[in-house]
Parts: structure tokens; C-alpha cells; sequence
């Protein structure tokens, strides 16, 4: 059975009162497109239609990543126009499934139950049971609770309007059915529209029956109009990616505290993660890490028994097993840090390997540097690594010991077992196991007198 998933995205999204197409607004950091898009994508044999219509060529050029055929709806007649447009890439033998793309937290599992439903004498549409229906076509139903038609809130009749089972919008049908059904629409109603819905009268008609199944959750076919609703889905969203990572076994010392924005290439066991941390991008984190509050980990591997202390930044890098990270510590892309290595507070690194044991724990910029095993960086010191124009790398080999406040002009390396006395400027390579150092000469000056205040 080929599918062809017809994701509707052509309207305006007016009452999210910006400059940026609807769909193109974010929850968890992914477009609501996407996540329509990505779900679609985990359907076996699927071809997936885009229509699209507002801000169209900004949508594209947001998503060029997209495998999807595009095409335009020019003017927004209704949902059923907007299918009207996808005729001529619907064959006869396909089940069309049918997504709204501003509607992004809908599972897999609801999908493939539709589907289910699908054959040559059934179609089959997702409902939902709505404290309040206000705003969605209802489900009317006959005595034996047969589907008969779905009606609009704005035709529906005061008996109607009682009806709290909504339509999600959200079907699948054969492809035949719909191409036939599709082309007799017409926008006699009460705001002159195509309506997709109406096609499923039409179905009864021809002795078609329609099969209903709901979500399990209601969040799943909520879509997105204003910027409350998005909030709503990006905490909705939130909470089940903090259900799954403690069904992992993750500790989460507040469940709605914690922001998954990205995905976990792998987690291992008792991890504990603090309030306010945010996971971007793909992580992979390894077994006993503790990660402190208020902490942002992008892109990243931590391995074994890592603890990760409050306020870090770890963007891109790679920490090794047993090191200490934070407080206030800064990992910038490709820091790569071997075992045991220490970072502490106001410490950045960029763009540099840091080997077994060595230790960085105050104040101190590293990037572009090559630092070997337990060498100790002293507070304060910063490698000299951009010229204005280029950019150069510091060798730091093993052993070495860096006084305070040192600044080491690239190109340069300290060798193995040197010491640098505080306060030094490094120009050229130090050599190895001996004690260099710059330093002016400390003064004190007998005669010399405190100012004072002149009396005015
Ligand atoms: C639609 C359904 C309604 C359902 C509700 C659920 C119809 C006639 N009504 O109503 O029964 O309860 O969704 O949210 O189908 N779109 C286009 N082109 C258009 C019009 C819409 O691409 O010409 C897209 C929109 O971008 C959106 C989706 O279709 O993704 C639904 O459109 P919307 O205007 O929100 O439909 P509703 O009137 O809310
Ligand atoms: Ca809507």
C-alpha cells in the first residue's frame, strides 16, 4: 500500500502576529512543519505532499532539507481546494492521509490506527472528545452512532453546536474515493469555502462507511493558532519528553524544569539532572553524570561519571570519563577532553584537546591548544591564539606547569615538565623540565606619598 500524505499548510496563521509563516514557528526548537513532516516520515512507503501558500518561498527556503513534493495553493478556498491542488499526484490505487501542518505533537500510533481503518468500503477520520468544541466542525452521528456528516461550527445547528466530539480535521481515504469526491465540493456555506469535510457525507452516501478512532491524548491534534497555543504544546511537548527520559531512568529533580529540545543518541544509567537544563541537539551522555542547574548541553558527549556543575555551557565537545566541568565553565565547539580533566569557574575552551589529569580551574581561556597530560593551568591565563588576522595553536605538553595570569603568544609550546613563573608573557617555546619566566623587576619606592585630597 503506497501512502501519500497530504500536509496542509497553506494558511496564514494571522493571530500569531508575526512576520514568519505559521508553520514555521517553533516547538522544541524543530518548525511545526517538521514535526508533521518527521512523523510522516516514519510511515513505510509514504510519499508526502506539501501545500503550501503563504510566505511559500520562505517555508521552502526553511526547509530545503525537506524529501517532499511542493505545491502551491494561490488562493486559500478551504481545506478542501487546498486537496483539490494534490489531485494530480494521486493515483487511484494510494491511501491519501491527510495532516494539518500546524499541528505537530500528533503520534505515530494515532496514524497507524487511521490507517488501519482504511479500505475499499471504509474511510477512516480521528476525532476527539472537547470540554469545549468551540471552533471545530462536529461529528454528527445517527441513532446507532454511525458517522452521518461532519458539520462546521459556523453551519452547525444550536443542536449541533451540543455536540462535544470535534473533528481533528485529521483522515485517511483510498485515493479513488477522494479524487472522486474532491472535484464535487462546492463553497455553498456559511463561509463560502471549499470544505474537505464535507467529503465524508458524501461518503455515506455511496455506502462507504466511516470509522472513527481518537487520540490518546487530546494534545495531539491541537493545533497552533496564537502563541498561547504554541506555549501550551511546547510545555505539552516538554512534559512527555521529560516522561520518557525518567522512564529511561533518568533522575529529574523537577520534570518541568528540564528541556529537551533535540534527541539522545544514547543515556546511560543514573543520571541525575538538575532544574533549569536545557539538552539541544543530539546528546550522548554516559553512565553516573550529574548535571548541575541552569546548564545548556548542545550537540555533545559526556561519558561515564561525569559531574557537570551549575551554570555550564557545553556546546559541541566532548568531556571524558571522570571529569569535573563548572562551576561557570564555558565548553565551546571541538573542546575535547580527555579523562579526569578538570574546568572550573569562568573557564572557556574552544577548539582544543585537553589530555588525561590535567586541570584548568579558574579564569583562564583556552582555544586552539594542543594541552597534554597532567599539566596544571593556572588562574588567569590565557593563550594568545588570534592575531587580528590568523589564528594560531599553543602546544602545552605533558607535565607542564602554567603560573598565573600567563599569556601564551601562538605560535608556541611549553615542553614536557616545564614550569612558567605567574605573571609571564611567552613569546617563544620554553624548554622542557626548567623554569622560565618574564618578569619585571618588583620596586618599592621609599619616598613615594600616598595623594591626598586637595581642599577646595
Ligand atoms: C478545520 C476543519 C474542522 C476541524 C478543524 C480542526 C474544514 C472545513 N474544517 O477547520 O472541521 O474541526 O480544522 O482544527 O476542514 N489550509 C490550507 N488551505 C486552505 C485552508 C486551510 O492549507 O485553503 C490548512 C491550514 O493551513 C491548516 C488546515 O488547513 O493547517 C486547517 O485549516 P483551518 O483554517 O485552521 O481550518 P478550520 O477552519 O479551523
Ligand atoms: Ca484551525
Amino acid at each position: 500500500m503506497t501512502v501519500k500524505t497530504i500536509i496542509l499548510a497553506a494558511g496564514q496563521g494571522t493571530r500569531m502576529r508575526s512576520a514568519l509563516p505559521k508553520v514555521l514557528h517553533k516547538v522544541a526548537n524543530r518548525s511545526l512543519l517538521q514535526h508533521v513532516y518527521d512523523t510522516s516520515k516514519l510511515i513505510d512507503d509514504n510519499n508526502i505532499i506539501i501545500i503550501y501558500g503563504h510566505g511559500g518561498e520562505l517555508v521552502r527556503q526553511a526547509l530545503p532539507e525537506l524529501e517532499a513534493q511542493w505545491i502551491e495553493q494561490k488562493q486559500q478556498l478551504g481545506t478542501g481546494h487546498a486537496v483539490l491542488q494534490a489531485d494530480g499526484l494521486i493515483e487511484n490505487s494510494d491511501t491519501v492521509l491527510i495532516l494539518y501542518g500546524d499541528v505537530p505533537l500528533l503520534s505515530k500510533h494515532s496514524v497507524d490506527g487511521l490507517l488501519a481503518n482504511v479500505s475499499a468500503q471504509s474511510m477512516a477520520l480521528l476525532t476527539v472528545d472537547l470540554a469545549d468544541p468551540t471552533g471545530y466542525g462536529r461529528i454528527v452521528r445517527d441513532n446507532l452512532g454511525n458517522v452521518l456528516k461532519i458539520v462546521e461550527q459556523k453551519d452547525a445547528t444550536e443542536a449541533e453546536q451540543e455536540i462535544t466530539e470535534g473533528n481533528t480535521g485529521i483522515l485517511a481515504v483510498q485515493g479513488e474515493q477522494l479524487k472522486n469526491w474532491i472535484k464535487r465540493l462546492d463553497n455553498s456555506n456559511a463561509q463560502q469555502e471549499f470544505y474537505l469535510t464535507d467529503v465524508i457525507e458524501m461518503a455515506v452516501n455511496e455506502g462507504i462507511s466511516v470509522k472513527t478512532s481518537q487520540p490518546e491524548n487530546v494534545d495531539e491534534v491541537l493545533g497552533v493558532n496564537n502563541r498561547k497555543q504554541l506555549s501550551h504544546l511546547e510545555r505539552a511537548y516538554q512534559g512527555l519528553q521529560a516522561d520518557k527520559l525518567m522512564e529511561q531512568g533518568i533522575t529529574l529533580l523537577d520534570p518541568a524544569r528540564v528541556d529537551c529540545r533535540g534527541s539522545f543518541a544514547s543515556l546511560g544509567q543514573d543520571i541525575s539532572v538538575d532544574i533549569n537544563v536545557i539538552f539541544e541537539g543530539n546528546n550522548t551522555i554516559g553512565n553516573n553524570v550529574t548535571i548541575g542547574a541552569n546548564t545548556i548541553i548542545n550537540n555533545s558527549v559526556i561519558a561515564d561519571n561525569v559531574e557537570i556543575l551549575a551554570n555550564c555551557i557545553v556546546d559541541n565537545a566532548l568531556v571524558g570519563a571522570g571529569s569535573r566541568i563548572g562551576p561557570f565553565a564555558r565548553l565551546r565547539p571541538q573542546a575535547e577532553l580527555a579523562e579526569q580533566v578538570h574546568v572550573g569557574n569562568f573557564v572557556e575552551i574552544k577548539k582544543s584537546t585537553v589530555a588525561k589529569g590535567s586541570k584548568i580551574n579558574h579564569l583562564s581561556y583556552i582555544g586552539d591548544a594542543t594541552i597534554g597530560r597532567q599539566v596544571n593551568i593556572g588562574a588567569g591565563t590565557i593563550t594568545c591564539n588570534y592575531d587580528g588576522v590568523n589564528k594560531f595553536r599553543t602546544v602545552i605538553e605533558d607535565g607542564a606547569f602554567i603560573g598565573s595570569d600567563t599569556q601564551l603568544i601562538a605560535p608556541v609550546t611549553v615542553g614536557k615538565n616545564a614550569t612558567i613563573g605567574a605573571g609571564s608573557t611567552v613569546t617563544k617555546n620554553t624548554p622542557e623540565g626548567v623554569l622560565t619566566l618574564s618578569r619585571s623587576k618588583l620596586i618599592s619606592i621609599q619616598s613615594w606619598q600616598r595623594p591626598v585630597k586637595k581642599e577646595q
